[in-house]
């Protein structure tokens, strides 16, 4: 069947492959490995994804609507703020709802308990967001643990009102008259990491917040386990969660990657509409652009690879050409990932043109 470019191509039996590894790590460590939305929702795969999780984690109304009605289950829902609009949409479509810090906490759990005082078969378990202040992120933009970083309750700010049931002592701060416990924590502090980043967290995480896992239900470690990926040390995974929760029996513990599920399960279909030359450097003209289709290479920045493609390495001068035979992308549209048909065997990927946007 002929598509017309571009389009995004999800490859099923990659996919599957990857889904089985997370499979086999939920299995084989006890945690539940839930779907980030942010990192893929192309809900046509949805009735692949069941076959091998449950769950999915939303961060707006729409993402949480996507859960219930086209994935099936409740989601696991995380902002940095809500707003009263968006509440009843997201307590209706969610099973855990994590508020970003606590004056967030204090504005929606007199919502949640009356919610859930209505709705007393499928009651909403509340999470916080917490910061450990470390991350391997070298990224700033991406760091949620940099100094100054809007995501997550420092350790410092936490207090044994927010999981008590009932106030006990009559001296309780009265925001946090509830009978509502905080049930469960989340830290997202991995893009893109190892295991060994994440043992590494554990030790910070467990330093500054470790007096409270006693005290809740679940613990989720956020996304940006990147698990698929060939070099990942997959047993380790297993073992720092088996070791987690032998330390503590009374956490489930949760892991949201996004990333991972979908890597490296298909391209991004483009073609080469022109080829342009000025000053020896040969530029292909494509149908996609880094701002519409790969946001994200703008940002990290990432460099995409292209498939049948090698890369060039940087020649000396600015502007001399590349290769006499290769190309570079245009400004508005590097977003080369596959150059179909014939054009495939002569395209190239000038390192330079990375830093031209
Ligand atoms: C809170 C949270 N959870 C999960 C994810 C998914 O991360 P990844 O796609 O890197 O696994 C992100 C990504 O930004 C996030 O912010």
């Amino acid at each position: 069947m002929e598509i017309k470019t571009p389009y995004y191509l999800v490859e099923e039996r990659l996919l599957r492959r990857n889904l089985s590894l997370i499979r086999d790590v939920a299995e084989k460590s006890g945690a539940e490995v839930i779907l980030a939305f942010k990192a893929f929702a192309l809900w046509r795969t949805f009735p692949i994804f069941r076959e091998y999780i449950s769950h999915t984690t939303a961060s707006s109304p729409y993402e949480a609507r996507l859960a219930m009605e086209e994935f099936g289950s409740p989601a696991h829902t995380y902002s940095p703020a809500y707003t009263e609009e968006d509440m009843p949409t997201i307590l209706r479509c969610s099973s855990h709802v994590t508020f970003n810090s606590l004056s967030q906490l204090r504005r929606f759990r007199p919502m949640v308990e009356d919610y859930n005082r209505e709705h007393p078969e499928k009651p909403v378990s509340c999470g916080l967001r917490v910061n450990p202040e470390y991350s391997e992120i070298e990224t700033e933009l991406y760091n949620p643990c940099a100094p100054g970083s809007r995501f997550g309750v420092l350790a410092g700010d936490i207090n044994s009102s927010l999981f008590t049931p009932f106030p006990t002592d009559g001296r309780l701060p009265i925001a946090f008259h509830s009978s509502l416990p905080i049930e469960g924590f989340h830290c997202h502090n991995h893009c893109e990491s190892s295991a060994e980043a994440l043992q590494r967290s554990l030790q910070h995480l467990e330093e500054k917040f470790g007096q409270w896992l006693p005290r809740l239900k679940w613990l989720n470690l956020g996304g940006g386990h990147l698990m698929t990926r060939q070099d990942y040390n997959v047993p380790l995974l297993i073992q720092l969660i088996q070791d987690l929760r032998r330390r503590y029996p009374n956490l489930r513990i949760i892991l949201e990657p996004g990333s991972a599920f979908a890597w490296q399960t298909g391209p991004l279909v483009s073609s080469v509409v022109d080829i342009v030359e000025n000053h020896g450097i040969r530029t292909a003209i494509l149908d996609v652009s880094f701002t519409c289709h790969m946001p994200d290479c703008l940002e990290m920045p990432y460099q995409p690879v292209v498939r049948g493609a090698q890369i060039v390495e940087d020649s000396e001068s600015h502007l001399s050409p590349l290769t006499s035979t290769g190309w570079v992308a245009t400004a508005v549209s590097r977003g080369t990932s596959w150059a179909r048909g014939t054009s495939t065997t002569t395209c190239r990927w000038g390192r330079r043109s990375s830093s031209r946007i």
